[in-house]
């Protein structure tokens, strides 16, 4: 089986999930796409060995050259991974129920356009919750309302700041994110 994953950002989950693959016989991560020329996870990406696509607005939502090729590619799976563009329908519509997402927050709340990254974590704790976590979940055309896969949730404390709900949540994100994409590859 073939994932390819898209990220914007560091790359951290995608290391993580692509580190995790490669002791796992039968996955691969074929491709780590990215929107960003100067994100993280390129330099990343090139450690493990592990080819990038880089792709602008024009390319990603007046093209359908990255549903193209990963077809072509025959990617099983798509894995988003801190990935911070819309999907365009098209590319979703060719992959019904193939493309899942990691939300830095107990969806459905605090989801949702510009609930993303750091700002999420900013909202939570302006919010006065007592917990945060991950969502990982089906990419549907509207953002974070795909079918929720997997939740896993952890302590806020009223003495934690943003960086601190981060920290805790992006743990959970590392420990939890690459077992999902996993048992989803399987049971394919
Ligand atoms: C993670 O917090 C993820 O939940 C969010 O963006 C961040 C990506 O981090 N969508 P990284 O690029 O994987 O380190």
């Amino acid at each position: 089986k073939q994932i390819a994953i898209f990220a914007s950002g560091s790359g951290s989950n995608a290391e993580k999930i692509a580190e995790y693959l490669t002791n796992i016989p039968d996955v691969e991560t074929t491709l780590i796409l990215s929107n960003n020329p100067k994100a993280g996870v390129i330099d990343r990406a090139r450690r493990l060995h592990i080819p990038v696509l880089l792709f602008d607005r024009t390319t990603f939502y007046e093209s359908n050259q990255v549903t193209r090729l990963l077809q072509a590619q025959k990617i099983d799976l798509i894995v988003l991974a801190g990935f911070m563009w819309l999907m365009p329908s098209e590319l979703v519509q060719a992959f019904p129920d193939r493309i899942v997402n990691i939300h830095p927050a107990l969806l459905p709340k605090f989801g949702g356009k510009g609930m993303y990254g750091h700002f999420v974590h900013e909202a939570v704790v302006a919010a006065g919750e007592t917990e945060s976590g991950i969502t990982i979940h089906y990419v549907n055309e509207h953002y974070d309302e795909g079918q929720i896969i997997f939740q896993a949730s952890c302590p806020v404390a009223p003495t934690d700041s943003p960086e601190d709900v981060a920290r805790h949540v992006q743990k959970l994100e590392h420990e939890h994110y690459p077992r999902i994409v996993a048992e989803l590859v399987a049971a394919m």
